[in-house]
């Protein structure tokens, strides 16, 4: 059945209504600091309360001492990123004591689980309100109702299958890079992963809007526009007979425009053969394909319920290979998932080593409280996790190397994104691959697509000059 989640007009024209009344209740001159934790599609969530606070009067500032409205928006992924969330929001603690006036709220994936919400409500007293992912786009109303009353709030509905809320405001953190979220949630519920308890079920946005935002963003000069879904195979499926991620893409890649389109991220199990085809014949999408593994093994294929195993992916990198010979593969592994035992662990390196991949993410299996496998038996202790993380990462990083390593010699087209971190006499950017690479060059050149020729590589990055063939 097709169900489109699109919110009626007149509640975001609600919203636009509490914008102006927050607005008027505040003296002018307040500042709000955005934090946020986890994936791009949480940073594009930031952007939109970034774009709701500054819409309400408020200037987004980098300093959280200088705020009068911190937001802290939230991963629950990994332990690791709940454990920085509230440690993070402890220090904010002090704030709240020197000045009255601050209001604290969390928003995102951890506290959009119900433990969460209580353990929050109970020990971090400063946090003035929390509001669930299903809830972003009420944060003008539920934000003008702590100023007004003062008093907490925790904003959760659990099981809430979510919703498309269009035509929220949305500052952007770059002018150049922008986030377009296809869809949201997701329906896979791997046995591992907490994403779908804390983001509700599968919904896609319009093919018209997301048309006409990528026209705007490519009207408005941006260089690289990512489109993002928990599993971007599967746009449509909720709303069109036939209108599938692959006829999205097609339809955007043929805008006007100086610019790159990028997808993330693809579930091996409905990645075809027509969005292949449809990157090959299209120079305007970038040839770089993330696709998680996860595993080699197709029993631990199997028990995280991914629905596809070795031989089924590995179909689907030769057609990719076949037909894009230069086109980048990326991966997501998980290591330590319940059960694995060595030679599962193998099948894993084995498949690194077959594949090839220009880079892996890699995650020590991290028990999320609701998933099926945080209460699987043989549970994997965290010195053997540890110790096959590393195997996994000494063969990735050869791999890198050598891959980088044949880059040397030839020139790339490069977005540089600023200045580098390390080293301010080098510009930094991202290639076509998604490498970064590093260069001398003016500050003229950020925003702008550069070429440059490789001349060093190393297993993180290549080192290069600028190129005179442009
Ligand atoms: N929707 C995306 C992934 C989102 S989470 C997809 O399906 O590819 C990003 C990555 O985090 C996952 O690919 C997985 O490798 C990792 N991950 C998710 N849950 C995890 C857990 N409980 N422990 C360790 N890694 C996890
Ligand atoms: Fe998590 Fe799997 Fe959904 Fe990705 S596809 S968000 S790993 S449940
Ligand atoms: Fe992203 Fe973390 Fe939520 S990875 S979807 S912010 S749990």
């Amino acid at each position: 059945m097709k169900v489109d989640r699109t919110l009626p007009a007149d509640l975001i024209a609600r919203q636009y209504d509490y914008m102006e009344r927050v607005r008027a209740w505040n003296p002018p001159g307040l500042m709000a600091h955005i934090l946020t934790f986890g994936c791009q599609q949480n940073e594009a969530d930031s952007e939109r309360i970034a774009g709701m606070a500054e819409a309400m009067g408020y200037t987004l500032t980098d300093n959280a001492a200088e705020a009068d409205l911190i937001v802290i928006n939230t991963c629950a992924v990994r332990e690791h990123a709940e454990l920085k969330a509230l440690s993070v929001t402890g220090q904010f603690k002090h704030l709240k004591q020197e000045k009255k006036h601050l209001v604290i709220a969390m928003c995102g994936c951890m506290v959009s689980q119900e433990h969460r919400k209580d353990s929050i409500k109970a020990s971090y007293p400063y946090v003035d309100f929390i509001f669930g992912t299903s809830k972003l786009y009420t944060f003008p109303e539920i934000l003008y109702d702590c100023l007004v009353t003062r008093k907490r709030k925790f904003y959760l509905d659990a099981g809430d299958p979510g919703n498309v809320p269009e035509g929220l405001p949305v500052a952007r953190a770059s002018s150049f890079k922008a986030w377009v979220s296809i869809m949201y949630g997701c329906n896979n519920f791997c046995t591992y992963c907490i994403v779908p308890y804390v983001r509700g079920r599968e919904r896609s946005r319009r093919r018209e809007e997301v048309i006409a935002e990528v026209k705007a963003l490519a009207d408005a000069g941006y260089r690289e526009i990512t489109l993002l879904g928990q599993n971007v195979n599967s746009y449509g499926k909720d709303l069109y007979d036939g209108y599938d991620f692959a006829d999205l893409l097609a339809d955007l890649a043929v805008l006007p425009g100086d610019f790159v389109l990028r997808f993330m991220t693809s579930h091996p199990k409905d990645a075809s053969q027509k969005l292949v085809d449809v990157m090959a014949a299209h120079p305007k999408i970038a040839k770089a394909f993330h696709l998680p593994l996860q595993s080699g093994s197709d029993r631990i294929l199997s028990a995280m319920n991914r629905h596809y195993d070795g031989k089924t992916y590995l179909a689907f990198v030769s057609y990719l290979r076949e037909k894009m010979p230069d086109c980048a593969l990326t991966t997501d592994i998980i290591v330590g998932f319940p059960g694995e035992t060595e030679e599962d662990f193998e099948a894993t390196l084995a498949m690194l080593a077959r594949v090839q991949y220009d880079n892996i993410y890699s995650f020590l299996f991290s028990p999320r409280k609701g998933t099926k496998a945080a209460v699987m038996p043989d549970q994997v202790p965290e010195e053997v996790k540890k110790a096959r993380f590393e195997r996994l990462l000494t063969l990735q990083n050869d791999i890198s190397r050598q891959k980088n390593e044949a880059l040397v010699g030839k020139t790339l087209t490069v977005l540089v994104e600023g200045r580098s971190k390390t080293d301010d006499t080098k510009l930094t950017g991202r290639s076509e691959s998604n490498r970064l690479v590093h260069f001398e060059g003016a500050d003229s050149l950020i925003g702008r697509l550069a070429r440059v020729r490789v001349l060093r590589a190393d297993i993180h990055a290549l080192y290069g000059c600028l190129a005179d063939d442009r």
